[in-house]
């Protein structure tokens, strides 16, 4: 994946290298910039079975700061956010692929450096018995579910 570019981000950042599960490493530029999630929006995204966007809806484009075009054909990983533990995301995929629905809070990183939490349900999309790819639906998070993950989440980095 591609390193985020310096033109696209908005105030001052920090440059992380990220160390992604399949080997890969890309640089991200993060800043402590929060978008709120807006009340009683949607922001859906499908995969295929590798996690590679296949559709995503108007709120996923405005929240990503990405275009549509940007976003298709991406990883899913494009929002990775670096204050996420991997073992969050182990688990997102173990459930998935073991044909259940998982949910959670996730912190996503924008485009421009910025982050927005959000609570997530991720299904698998099973059609004759097969899946062929995944769904996520990702609704306004609760600021006490917000705070209790911060320290989770930074626990688990340690
Ligand atoms: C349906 C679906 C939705 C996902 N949504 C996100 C997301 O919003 N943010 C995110 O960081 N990872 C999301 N992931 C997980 C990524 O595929 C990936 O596992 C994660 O970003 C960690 O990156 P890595 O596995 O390359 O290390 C999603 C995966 C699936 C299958």
């Amino acid at each position: 994946m591609q390193d985020m570019q310096i033109d696209d981000i908005v105030g001052d950042y920090e440059e992380i290298n990220q160390s992604l599960s399949d080997g890969s490493s890309r640089k991200v530029l993060v800043t402590q910039q929060e978008t709120d999630f807006p009340a009683g929006c949607l922001v859906v995204s499908q995969t295929d079975i590798n996690g590679t966007i296949t559709a995503a809806n108007e709120s996923f484009v405005t929240m990503s700061g990405y275009s549509l075009d940007e976003i298709i054909g991406s990883p899913h990983a494009l929002l990775r956010h670096p204050d996420m533990p991997a073992a969050a995301f182990a688990d997102l995929w173990q459930t998935l692929q073991a044909g259940n629905k998982w949910y959670g809070y996730v912190k996503n990183l924008r485009k421009d450096g910025g982050f927005y939490w959000v609570y997530a349900t991720a299904i698998p999309n099973i059609r004759e018995g097969v899946v062929q790819g995944y769904t996520s639906v990702r609704r306004e998070p609760s600021k006490t579910k917000i705070e209790e993950c911060k320290k989770l989440y930074r626990e688990m980095l340690n």
